[in-house]
């Protein structure tokens, strides 16, 4: 049964850029009511003022426990119920395992991983005691990405953690079976979004010189994946499809996988060394320090 989006309630956590955003404006064009949450106010405030100020904003750290579970009442408080929950916020950090601290892996998990829990742990007793509408009575869905069956080279830390809310949301999707709660996972590849500019300088690394962060798929792309999966519940959603053949080859060929990656980290390392270093001013990055000159090249993959 397809559900209809029109007055559906959904909630998106990380809303103010990239593939939040873009679904923001898809679900609104669509007539869905929208709570959309991030830690940048300000631009939630500009996306629903674009959007003729219908939806909700509230401010949300999800690496903090108490903001989730806020996030999750002013929901139910506003609109009665709570029909899918989107659990999108996230970021990158690019560095080798062997130079990633416990701290540097703690934080990403906070946010990734623990962001995730603690919004589906207050969602789901909310959707339990609703009553059904198109057949469900409520959906999770958590973007993770298409590294979270396979880690990256230099992207480490980070795709534990998309690997991680796979695993979550795998468990979670056997427990709530039968009570009329879907959870769905999405797979995206490299996507144009503020994703590795946020990474590149929050890492301190140098931005890659000629492609990688543009990205293979647009953040359009991705929401409109994930649109269709809010209308018609399935297990996980890989908006770009070879890469899911793709996958397949590291469950039956590690070691040819281990080789295409090294040589892409190869190549791309000595091509960021053979280019100057382009002074690198990102307007829209969340948090960190200026680009260090003489950190490490990002090896910037089409999995993140
Ligand atoms: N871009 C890619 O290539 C790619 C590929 C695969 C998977 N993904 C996943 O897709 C999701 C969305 O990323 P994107 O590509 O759209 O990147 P983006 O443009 O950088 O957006 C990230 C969003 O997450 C929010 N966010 C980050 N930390 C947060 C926190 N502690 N609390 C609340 N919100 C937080 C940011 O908002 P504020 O800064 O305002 O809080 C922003 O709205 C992420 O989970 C990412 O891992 C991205």
């Amino acid at each position: 049964m397809r559900r209809r989006i029109e007055d559906m309630v959904v909630v998106i956590t990380g809303a103010s850029s990239g593939i939040g955003r873009s679904l923001v404006e898809r679900l609104s064009a669509r007539g869905a009511k929208l709570v959309i949450a991030a830690r940048r106010m300000k631009r939630l405030e500009a996306i629903n003022a674009e959007l003729g100020g219908k939806h909700v904003c509230v401010r949300t750290d999800v690496s903090e426990p108490e903001e989730c579970g806020r996030l999750i009442r002013e929901a139910v408080e506003k609109f009665g119920r709570i029909d899918t929950l989107v659990c999108n916020a996230g970021y990158g950090l690019i560095r080798p395992m062997t130079e990633t601290s416990g701290e540097d892996i703690l934080r990403l998990m906070r946010t990734n991983l623990i962001g995730t829990t603690e919004c589906s742990r207050a969602a789901v007793p909310e959707m339990l005691a609703q009553q059904p509408r198109g057949g469900w009575k409520g959906q999770i869905v958590v973007v993770s990405s298409a590294a979270a069956r396979r880690g990256l080279p230099d992207f480490g830390a980070y795709t534990a953690t998309k690997a991680a809310q796979l695993s979550v949301a795998e468990a979670m999707r056997v427990e709530l079976r039968g009570t009329g709660i879907a959870i769905t996972t999405v797979h995206p590849v490299t996507t144009a979004t503020e994703f590795f500019r946020a990474a590149i300088r929050l890492s301190g690394v140098r931005p890659p010189q000629r492609r990688g962060i543009e990205g293979f798929q647009s953040s359009e792309t991705v929401a409109a994946a994930i649109v269709r999966s809010i209308e018609q519940p399935r297990p996980e959603v890989w908006p770009h499809h070879r890469y899911r053949l793709l996958m397949a080859l590291t469950a039956f060929a590690p070691r040819v996988v281990d080789l295409i990656l090294a040589e892409r980290r190869r190549r791309r390392s000595r091509r960021a060394n053979d280019s100057p270093v382009a002074p690198y001013l990102p307007q829209d990055a969340m948090t960190g320090e200026a680009c260090s000159a003489n950190a490490v090249p990002p090896t910037v993959s089409p999995l993140s």
